[in-house]
């Protein structure tokens, strides 16, 4: 599995939430207080952007409809989702975030 660098720490100081496209796909790197998650960019509902929804305990509220996921495991854990998203593995190291991807 090979990690790619796509930010660094200091970007996401002042918000919690980064949009990220690496290989074509399209990535929500998340901040919840000093921990960070990658998940997909779009809600499993209707396909729109999750960007802007509020992170608490580790789960990120859809703005649009208000579907609740888990940013670890990307289970829906709220109507009007039922599929998960995606998630993708994260590393820290010093002041740069990296995602895994693929199988690469
Ligand atoms: S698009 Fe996210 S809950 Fe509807």
């Amino acid at each position: 599995m090979i990690f790619h660098v796509v930010a660094a720490v200091s970007e996401l100081e002042s918000k919690t939430q980064l949009r990220i496209e690496l290989e074509g796909e399209e990535i929500l790197l998340c901040r919840d207080g000093d921990e960070y998650f990658a998940v997909s960019y779009y809600c499993s509902h209707e396909a729109l952007a999750l960007e802007g929804g509020s992170i608490v305990n580790r789960c990120i509220t859809c703005p649009y409809h208000g579907a609740e996921f888990n940013l670890t495991t990307g289970e829906a854990l709220s109507s009007p989702a039922f599929a998960p998203i995606k998630t993708f593995p994260v590393k820290v190291e010093d002041d740069l975030i990296a995602i895994a991807i693929g199988t690469k």
